[in-house]
């Protein structure tokens, strides 16, 4: 037999400090579901909408009637824009007393359309999010996320990419080649970060996910011939479903990847391989 320290605690939560950006619906509402059942006790969800049927506000509340002792906060912002970044950390600090053991940058932007009349605005508007609001976003907490971490406890970033940043999987009419290299950006500076910030004890990984069905994700679902067509086409027969995300998520966070640092986790039950089905030999 082995020794295996704390088993019964290898995927649990318990007293930790998360902040989802983009966790008022979605990839990033699943995330702060499941933080919270693993036991964390306080996890803060950012957005820019507080209002509506998919802002933060309608979001906190169904987390807070989740039957457990942690508690859902939401704090409004723009992650694109760096001076409501700052903004954030300041909130965060005050909210949390100064402490952060994990911090998913979740929230991003995604255009589509055919290559050459590429509007300028859309390209700013997807690296703005999706790669220098991530930088901005690790940069600032850092200070935060470290005075947790201990060797052998390290606070956590998870950058949300995509299968999109290693794979080419629209262009055309449809064409998404300035998210796609956007999301290559994120997995990159995940090893970056690995490296930077291991020596402080903060682990830096990406999770990068094929379809979920979500308002960001739905409409290229029905671009592409619908939920149908691509559940076919994948070798799981079936699209991602909040436990999928779930489950690697609270992975990553727990004790049990603690060892994991500047990987990326594809999450699409393996289409991004499945050209071989086509193959007439
Ligand atoms: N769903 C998929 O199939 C899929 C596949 C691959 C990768 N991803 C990635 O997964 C992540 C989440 O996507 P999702 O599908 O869950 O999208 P979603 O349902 O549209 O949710 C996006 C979230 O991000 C927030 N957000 C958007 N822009 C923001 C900004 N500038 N500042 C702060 N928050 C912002 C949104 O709220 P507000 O609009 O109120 O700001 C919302 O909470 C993204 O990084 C996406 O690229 C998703």
């Amino acid at each position: 037999m082995s020794d295996l320290k704390n088993f019964d605690r290898m995927f649990r939560l318990d007293g930790k400090v998360a902040l989802v950006t983009g966790g008022s619906r979605g990839l990033g509402l699943h995330t702060a579901t499941a933080f919270l059942l693993a036991g964390a006790s306080k996890v803060i969800i950012s957005a820019r909408k507080n209002e509506g049927p998919q802002g933060i506000n309608q979001a906190v509340e169904k987390l807070n009637k989740l039957n457990v002792s942690g508690k859902a906060v939401g704090i409004a912002a723009n992650v694109a824009d760096t001076k409501d970044i700052e903004r954030l950390v300041e909130e965060v600090e005050k909210e949390t007393g100064g402490k952060l053991d994990i911090l998913v940058c979740n929230a991003g932007a995604t255009w589509g359309g055919p290559f050459e009349p590429t509007p300028d605005w859309s390209s700013q508007k997807v690296l703005d999010l999706n790669v220098r609001g991530v930088f901005n976003l690790a940069r600032l907490f850092t200070s935060m996320l470290s005075k947790s971490a201990r060797p052998e406890d390290p606070s956590r970033i998870i950058i949300v990419s995509s299968v999109a940043g290693t794979t080419v999987p629209h262009v055309g009419e449809h064409g998404t080649i300035m998210y796609s290299v956007s999301k290559a950006a994120a997995h990159h500076m995940s090893r970056q970060l690995a490296v930077e910030l291991g020596p402080r004890n903060i682990t830096t990984n990406t999770v990068a996910p094929g379809f979920f069905p979500s308002k960001l994700a739905n409409g290229l679902i029905e671009i592409l011939g619908g939920e149908q067509e691509l559940k076919d086409w994948n070798p799981r027969k079936r699209l991602g479903e909040p436990e999928d995300i779930a489950g690697v998520m609270v992975y990553l966070a727990s004790p049990a990847g603690a060892y994991v640092n500047g990987e990326d986790i594809a999450l699409d039950g393996g289409v991004r391989y499945a050209q071989g089905r086509q193959s007439k030999l």
